[in-house]
């Protein structure tokens, strides 16, 4: 599978190679000036010092060689020798047929799959989830999806928050509330009830309860405190309380993320890896890669060249307990014993960019990954519209439940203006309203390079115009509509044949699939999909718009537009999908 770009390289190397100068030369690249011509050639402006010839006269060359053995090829030469090529009809054609056949529609692999872990979404038992975490979670699934897509083996995990504070306080409010409860007797063993003796509504409510209280009575936190401690050791009623917690709140993650799209393979949490701690902290001591310090163990992280010295990681606090970067190290433990991962990927906000560097530091230094398996993948802030960092409006943190809702809202209010309620029945309308509120979420999310903060304009995002989920949901439905109508005249999409220059435009759209992925999986930046999508759908409209398929009369002209649309449908969607994004069949 060559793509256009390299199949013209190819060309332009060998008419270089002919002259004795390095087949490097002769790389091809879509054209700065469209206008002029839809590839162009540097290599000979870059040759002429080498080779001691003016450029225009090696450029000369080239033409000449590939009017003899490129036919294919249109050569103009322009100012001081640079190469402007356009591909013949044929060439179009043959790579439009190519990639017609192919299931992946011109998507490669990577060369070298690796087992990848992606440990994002991140959402903390009992808090409510923000913003930050649904950013992680998107552009998660969609890395998981490309990485997966491109041949890697993935493994997704939430990496629940659970054995923080939030733990303690939890267990104290609720002592409060329910003080008869079994869970509290420090004689306690089980048997365990099968009941939770709480809701997930329950959860959300005990949690900023206690953090109230907590933060005007400091003895009331303390005793929160305390609770985490005890829990953390081992206490069995509070063991068992938490197991509970984390099943409740699972449950309810669970609902959230499917209507989201969201998977995960695993649904570990930081208390999963509580077990394998003091035997990582022995080796840490044993190894010399911790010491003491004020009470606490400490690994020392800074290097001689940081810009910023980067602080000691804390292993274990001077009272003695387990810290976030402690779970993080003994997470690292556990998937290498589990599934031992070439590569880590932390979806995480770039806020928490000293702690992964620490604890990357940390874990190489102890000899538990090697240097560059694991990799911060940054974010960066959603914003309101005054470019803080997004609130509600009574000040509070944006919750993703309520703002999943208000998108919703949204786009059933558009689709109720668009009629589509006389013909679709409630149930089916609300699959397409969940369909074009995920599409405006996600893909408002991702068209952004991943660590730059973006301004919350619900109002824009679920748009039906412009650069959003809903219009390139519309496209993929524009075309889907089409075929229907074809296909009730008993119309099939036939062999594709290029001529017009709208049609080439989109083969060359077509052609550019795999750079975009290969971008998007290199920089770990899905906003390389969302530019090509969106880009296909554009070149789309305008041959929709030049080149008439239904009232076309020539058989073969409308059958070969039809299966360039067919074409276009397919991988826009496959691309779509990569973005975790779902076309409905009308909308
Ligand atoms: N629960 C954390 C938070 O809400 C995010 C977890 C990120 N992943 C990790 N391995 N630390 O900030």
């Amino acid at each position: 599978m060559t793509r256009l770009a390299d199949q013209l390289s190819a060309l332009l190397g060998d008419a270089f190679a002919v002259m004795e100068l390095d087949p490097a030369l002769g790389r091809v690249s879509e054209s700065d000036r469209p206008d002029l011509a839809p590839y162009q050639c540097n290599g000979a402006l870059a040759a002429a010092k080498q080779a001691g010839k003016p450029p225009r006269a090696i450029a000369e060359g080239v033409k000449a060689h590939l009017a003899a053995t490129a036919p294919d090829l249109d050569i103009e030469i322009a100012g001081p020798g640079f190469l402007n090529i356009t591909p013949s009809a044929q060439l179009y054609t043959a790579r439009a047929r190519a990639i017609s056949a192919d299931e992946r529609t011109g998507a490669g692999q990577v060369d070298a799959p690796l087992k990848v872990m992606i440990d994002f979404g991140g959402p903390n038992v009992a808090k409510p989830m923000h913003v930050g975490h649904l950013r992680s979670s998107v552009i998660g699934d969609s890395l998981q999806r490309l990485m997966r897509f491109l041949g890697h083996e993935v493994t997704s995990d939430i990496h629940l928050g659970d054995w923080g504070l939030q733990m303690g306080q939890l267990i104290t409010e609720l002592e409060d509330e329910q003080p008869d409860l079994p869970y509290f007797d420090a004689s306690f063993t089980g048997p365990y009830p099968a009941d939770a003796p709480v809701t997930i509504e329950d959860l959300a409510r005990l949690y900023p309860q206690a953090s109230a209280k907590g933060k005007e009575d400091p003895a009331r936190q303390e005793r929160s405190r305390k609770a985490t401690a005890e829990l953390q050791a081992g206490r069995a009623g509070y063991r068992a309380l938490l197991r509970h917690f984390i099943n409740v709140s699972i449950a309810a993650l669970k609902e959230d993320f499917s209507a989201l799209g969201v998977h995960f393979d695993l649904w570990k949490g930081e208390s999963d890896v509580n077990d394998l701690i003091p035997g990582l902290v022995e080796d840490f001591k044993a190894r010399g890669v911790a010491e003491e310090s004020e009470g606490a163990w400490i690994v020392r992280v800074a290097r001689e060249d940081d810009k910023k010295e980067l602080a000691p990681l804390i292993l274990v606090s001077s009272q003695g307990s387990a810290l976030y970067a402690t779970t993080d190290l003994a997470t690292i433990l556990d998937r290498r014993e589990s599934i031992d991962p070439d590569l880590i990927l932390y979806v995480v906000d770039l806020g928490q960019s000293d702690h992964f560097e620490q604890v990357f530091r940390a874990a190489v230094k102890a000899g538990l990954a090697s240097e560059g398996g694991l990799e911060h993948v940054k974010f960066g802030t959603v914003n309101g519209s005054d470019g803080k960092r997004l609130r509600t409006r009574a000040g509070g943190t944006f919750r993703l439940a309520d703002l999943i809702g208000e998108a919703r809202e949204r786009a059933r209010a558009r689709l109720a203006e668009a009629g589509l309620g006389e013909t679709l029945d409630a149930g089916a309308l609300e699959d397409v309203a969940r369909k074009v509120a995920n599409a405006a979420i996600k893909f408002a999310d991702l068209q952004n390079y991943r660590t730059t903060n973006y301004i919350f304009e619900m109002d824009r995002f679920v748009s039906f115009e412009g650069k959003t989920g809903p219009y390139l949901l519309y496209q993929a439905v524009r075309i889907k509509s089409l075929m229907r109508k074809a296909a009730g005249e008993g119309l099939e999409p036939g062999e594709i044949n290029i001529s017009a220059p709208e049609e080439a435009a989109l083969v060359r759209r077509l052609d550019g699939f795999h750079g975009a992925l290969m971008r998007a999986h290199d920089d770990r930046a899905p906003n390389h999909i969302c530019e090509h999508v969106y880009g296909l759908s554009q070149a789309f409209s305008s041959f929709y718009a030049a080149c008439p398929i239904l009232p076309e009369k020539d058989e073969a002209v409308r059958r070969s537009r039809l299966g360039l649309a067919a074409l276009t449908l397919k991988q826009l969607e496959l691309g779509l999908s990569l973005i975790g994004i779902e076309a409905p069949e009308r909308m």
